[in-house]
């Protein structure tokens, strides 16, 4: 597929009216909460590797620059360097860790293993109380800190503005030159007044107004859909999650009726799914949208199937080949819209890995197929989840869908443990409905501030165990009910829900769904375990 010219349309649009940061990566593992960090000043930036071509770092025409930390010492063996521009450019720099040793380093300063590494927190005093990155910024504060070198010998031209126990030159400035150096890592939470600093950073120094509002987005990017597509016909495929939800609104706002959605319906989606989807996109939203019933289909084809990964292999080759079949039937068509976000895109490791530029083009991990003579339209490719919900409830679509919690692609069929028949899928969507319900009732679907779970669903497993009801003896089936806490979806906690939640669900699921005589509850974080129990 080729790349998505509306990113260079926008980018180029950038150039000209957008107020933008550059942040440098040397490898640190918290570049990217930098980048978070200067989105929700407002401020739009991007991450690049730090050997980024120059001329693409340049296009963007940055208003200052971040340099991240790393794991490097400057004068290790092929450590990172400074790019030239950076400095040549003539626009504030703030060096954040290593980043403000490559400055001192190639401003003439001298830089040294600390005589101990200083790792966690410590307390920062600012010595200079005119320095503009400290301004409304209490003049002892705490700070973190991770890092082995450390600076010996300013730079000429600049001055100390906060010192620490174990690290005299805790930050430094060029005032004139709008040169800063952090020794401590203002993005992470453990620098309370870390967003102060940055905001410092972005507004009174680089001087900028924190226009980059949800709003702004929507705008520019309906314009640069309308440029990149023209009179283009643009494919979506809709899957009911936010993302691939705000690209489809998103598209249609810029080019309405050149836009077809496909949504296929493979009958392992949750209680009411499909129903709501085509309700909000083709009647709420006016979509043109093509629902294919595939249930049959994808039923027949995991038949007899119970390994895990071949129930996930089957089902994308199916939604490949039913999304191209009827593309075929819908006439021709020139984009292919994707709901790729930022994280998705933006290398991982860092500097780790040789000749991986800042963005590798991870074509969505819907599975779409990659023979489609389609050009990308890949409007959320520079937004983290965040923005992309921020983006959804400006273009107006409703709670359930932006706040939707996340749902496996190939669905309810890696729920169902073992082979997968529509029995077993009603009796889980049953039970599935009711555990949602509860939680939503309580306010407990969406993980806010320390509250509620970013995760919950119901899990219907092979066996079956006895039971008694009124009178009777039972064997019937078990639900398991798994609910965690977690902000990345890479480790999680099981989430430690009332009691008497817990009491009712299990109460309503065996009285309510038939089949089903016993409810546990999956204490298990992850690792060992997994989130999915397949
Ligand atoms: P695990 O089970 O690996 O899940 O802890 C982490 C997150 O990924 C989701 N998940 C999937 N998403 N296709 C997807 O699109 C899959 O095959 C898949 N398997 C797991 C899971 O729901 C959780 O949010």
């Amino acid at each position: 597929m080729s790349q998505p010219a509306a990113d260079r349309d926008l980018v180029s649009q950038k150039g000209s009216a957008q107020e933008t940061i550059v942040i440098l990566d040397f490898g640190s593992q918290y570049s990217q909460l930098i980048a978070r960090r200067v989105r929700e000043a407002h401020v739009y930036c991007e991450l690049f590797r730090y050997d980024a071509p120059a001329e693409e770092v340049l296009a963007l025409k940055p208003q200052g620059f971040i340099l991240s930390g790393g794991p490097n010492s400057v004068y290790g063996p092929g450590a990172p360097q400074l790019p030239e521009y950076v400095l040549a450019s003539g626009q504030p720099v703030l060096g954040i860790c290593y980043g403000m040793q490559l400055l001192a380093h190639n401003l003439g300063g001298k830089v040294a293993p600390a005589s101990r590494r200083e790792y966690g927190p410590a307390l920062l005093q600012i010595t200079d109380l005119g320095c503009p990155l400290f301004q409304e910024v209490p003049f002892a504060l705490q700070v973190w800190m991770s890092h082995g070198d450390r600076i010996e010998k300013l730079p000429s031209g600049f001055v100390v503005v906060a010192q620490t126990d174990n690290s005299p030159i805790a930050a430094m400035a060029h005032p004139g030159r709008r040169l800063f150096g952090l020794q401590f890592h203002p993005e992470v939470i453990h620098t309370p007044r870390g967003t102060d600093i940055i905001h410092n950073f972005l507004f009174q120094v680089c001087g900028l107004h924190g226009t980059w509002t949800p709003a702004h987005f929507v705008s520019q990017t309906v314009r640069s859909i309308r440029h990149q597509v023209g009179e283009g016909r643009v494919l979506c495929a809709l899957s009911g999650g936010v993302d691939s939800a705000v690209v489809a609104t998103l598209v249609h706002e810029a080019i309405g009726e050149q836009l077809t959605c496909i949504f296929v319906d493979h009958g392992l989606l949750r209680q009411n799914e499909a129903t709501q989807v085509i309700q909000t996109f083709e009647r709420e939203q006016g979509m043109r949208l093509v629902a294919v019933h595939a249930v049959e289909e994808y039923l027949a084809a995991l038949t007899g199937v119970t390994e895990p990964e071949q129930k996930r292999r089957i089902i994308g080759e199916k939604f490949v080949r039913i999304f191209e079949a009827e593309a075929q039937r819908l006439g021709h068509f020139d984009f292919l819209a994707q709901g790729t976000i930022y994280p998705d895109v933006i290398e991982s490791a860092g500097t780790g890995r040789p000749g991986a530029h800042r963005i590798k083009t991870h074509h969505n991990v819907g599975g779409l197929p990659d023979d489609m003579d389609l050009e990308l339209v890949e409007p959320l490719h520079f937004l983290f989840k965040d923005e992309v919900r921020a983006v959804g409830h400006e273009l107006g679509l409703p709670d359930e869908i932006i706040h939707r919690q996340p749902f496996p692609g190939p669905g309810l069929a890696v729920r169902i443990l073992g082979e997968v028949t529509w029995q077993g899928l009603e009796t889980l969507r049953a039970a599935d409905a009711i555990f949602t319900e509860e939680l939503a009732a309580e306010g407990l679907l969406r993980q806010q501030e320390e509250r509620g779970t970013a995760q919950s669903f119901a899990v219907l497993l092979p066996v079956r165990s006895v039971g008694v009801m009124g009178d009777g003896r039972t064997y019937a089936n078990v639900i398991a009910l798994r609910s965690v806490t977690t902000d990345d979806f890479m480790t999680a906690d099981w989430a430690r829900l009332p009691y008497d939640l817990l009491a009712q669900v299990s109460n309503r699921i065996v009285n309510e769904v038939d089949g089903v005589n016993r409810v546990v509850y999956d204490v298990s974080s992850k690792p060992p375990a997994t989130i999915e129990w397949e």
